[in-house]
């Protein structure tokens, strides 16, 4: 893929009103959040949960792609259409998550060091081949007394500078995702300073390790008070802060920062994004989502594993798309939440997806 193909794949991924669906939960993860309602994790319950959300009509109007996890994508619909074909007839772009999670960094107790770096070429060739367009992995820096401790913050900014450079070579977008976890009691400015020191630190590795900036996407935690810190800063400054910090450390070539949410309620997700989305009238690179639990936590609720529910789960996650999309263009105002999920847009049978044309950037489109 050429420097091109992959600044037109990033650039799809944060078009106007759109962002991207963070589904590629780990097999333990998605057993929590399946166990949270009393859903037996399996193959078959997983599949069914994942298509419940891949096949809402009407959600690439807001969803520009999907990261899916191993097993997801090489999963089918009951009816027999592979994922990642309902997708692009949906009009959203593959990714994967390509990380194996975050260890114990040695040396250093209380804090991890992302793997996943061995055989990672032959894995991206083959995600590449199954359809993927971006992929993405996902550093974990702790807050606490003493930590992060700067070794833990350049292990893996340099483990994320060499996963982006080997998948630009592979043709595909690689999410750089740096999050600073929410947990703990420290305060925004505290979490103001951390984050700008673990961003300056992954940005020079990444211009060490040669990574095209214009092919890559940002998915940064915001700056935000900690979940126990008593004075839990509001959405003006939580907006205007993370833009503050931002300015100081992310290149203008970047083309999007994708946001995680990372533990806030949907309700908070949205309301951040729309205000920097708000304050901010030409900031240097879009400024969307890549939502996890922001966007799944209604419809895994509505949904309960109950047949009898999954149209009124896919009103429920196509309200949030909805509403992420209306924040990603500073549109969203909170009023919006009260209208009923009936209102909004009902879902369409999977057969749908055989009948709908895509428009996907050239890389993708015609090549799964
Ligand atoms: P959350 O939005 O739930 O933080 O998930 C996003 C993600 O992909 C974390 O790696």
């Amino acid at each position: 893929m050429s420097p091109q193909e992959l600044e037109s794949t990033a650039q799809a991924l944060v078009a106007p009103g759109k962002g991207i669906l963070a589904a590629d939960e780990s097999t333990a993860t998605i057993g929590k959040r399946l166990a949270s309602i009393n859903v037996e994790s399996s193959e078959d319950t997983r599949r069914s949960y994942r298509q419940l959300l891949f096949t809402t009509g009407g959600a690439g109007e807001f969803i520009s792609g999907v990261i899916l996890y191993d097993e997801t994508i090489r999963q089918s619909t009951s009816d027999g259409q592979k994922f990642v074909d309902v997708m692009v007839a949906n009009g959203m772009i593959p990714g994967i998550k390509v990380d194996t999670g975050a260890k114990p960094l040695s040396g250093a107790p209380d804090e991890k060091v992302t793997e996943g770096l061995d055989g990672l070429r032959d894995r991206l060739n083959e995600y590449r081949e199954l359809g993927a367009r971006f992929a993405k992995w996902r550093a974990v820096i702790t807050i606490g007394d003493s930590i992060p401790s700067s070794h833990c913050i350049l292990a893996n900014a340099q483990a994320l500078a060499r996963y982006a450079s080997l998948c630009q070579e592979a043709g595909i977008v690689p999410i750089v995702e740096p999050e600073v976890l929410m947990d703990g009691n420290h305060t925004i400015e505290r979490c103001f300073s951390v984050t700008e020191t673990t961003l300056h630190t992954v940005f020079r590795t990444l211009f060490e390790h040669d990574v095209l900036l214009e092919g890559i996407l940002l998915k940064p935690n915001m700056v935000i008070s900690g979940t126990k810190c008593p004075r839990q800063a509001g959405v003006e400054e939580v907006a205007s802060e993370t833009l503050r910090c931002l300015r100081r450390v992310v290149p203008a070539a970047v083309p999007g920062v994708v946001f995680l949410s990372g533990g806030q309620s949907d309700e908070d997700a949205t309301a951040h994004l729309n205000a920097m989305n708000t304050m901010c009238e030409a900031p240097p690179w879009q400024l969307s989502f890549s939502y996890g639990r922001a966007l799944q936590a209604p419809p895994l609720k509505t949904w309960s594993g109950k047949v009898e529910n999954i149209a009124a789960a896919q009103s429920a996650f196509y309200k949030r798309a909805k509403l992420n999309g209306a924040a990603r263009d500073g549109r969203y105002n909170s009023s919006m939440e009260a209208e009923k999920p009936a209102a909004w847009r009902r879902s369409r049978p999977t057969n749908w997806i055989r009948r709908r044309t895509t428009r996907l950037p050239s890389s993708t489109a015609g090549c799964i």
